[in-house]
């Protein structure tokens, strides 16, 4: 078994409702060893690099967006004035990185066993109002992807956590230096399985 390392982003919407204390406590409270913290205003450059320029990130995204309003009987044409997956990832993300610079985000690097499925698990359905009750998402947002759409905005779903080992990996390597990362033994790591 090796530790995993993930990256958490509170959002501008997190970082302005004051939400920032309780989030970054739930990731305590499940016995998670934080291991860097900082504000930063995120530059352009850093957020087109975290969300993947590639054709099947933007594919997944528009096809998650495409999924969502067939099931609503929605007709995507509406607001993206198109019904290429490809193309509405590319919207969503131009909203992405307008909608980051909002306002200085808050990032934080945590570590342990299974951590990306811990982060997950406590983030929850990255479209809030399908996000169960108990989860961050769940508990603070009840956004919906059709609502974000028609104001030209992403989610405001409070929270980034990286979604494999891998991807956890590079966004870790994106946003920190080597020297903001830190190493240290929690009182309780004997009770919490993290040695
Ligand atoms: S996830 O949870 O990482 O798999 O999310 P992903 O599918 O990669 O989506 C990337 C981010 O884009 C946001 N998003 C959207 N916002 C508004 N409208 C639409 N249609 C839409 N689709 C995706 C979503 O909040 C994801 O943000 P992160 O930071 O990954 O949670």
């Amino acid at each position: 078994m090796t530790k995993q390392k993930a990256l958490l982003i509170i959002k501008p919407d997190g970082v302005q409702r004051g939400l920032i204390g309780k989030i970054i406590a739930r990731f305590e409270r499940v016995g998670l060893k934080i291991i860097g913290l900082k504000f930063e205003m995120a530059s352009k450059e850093k957020v087109v690099a975290h969300y993947p320029e590639t054709e099947a990130w933007f594919a997944k995204v528009g096809q998650r967006t495409l999924t969502n309003y067939e099931k609503k009987g929605l007709d995507a044409r509406k607001v993206f004035k198109t019904n290429d997956a490809v193309a509405i990832g590319k919207i969503v993300k131009g909203w992405l990185i307008t909608y980051f610079q909002e306002s200085p985000v808050f990032m934080c690097v945590v570590e342990g066993y299974d951590c990306i499925e811990i982060v997950r698990k406590l983030s929850g359905n990255t479209i809030p109002v399908l996000a169960a009750p108990g989860t961050i998402r769940g508990d603070f947002s009840h956004d919906t992807i059709d609502l974000a759409n028609e104001q030209n905005r992403p989610l405001r779903n409070i929270i980034h956590a990286s979604d494999t080992p891998e991807d956890g990996e590079k966004e870790v390597a994106l946003w920190f230096k080597p020297e903001e990362l830190f190493n240290y033994q929690l009182a309780g790591e004997r009770f919490m399985y993290i040695i």
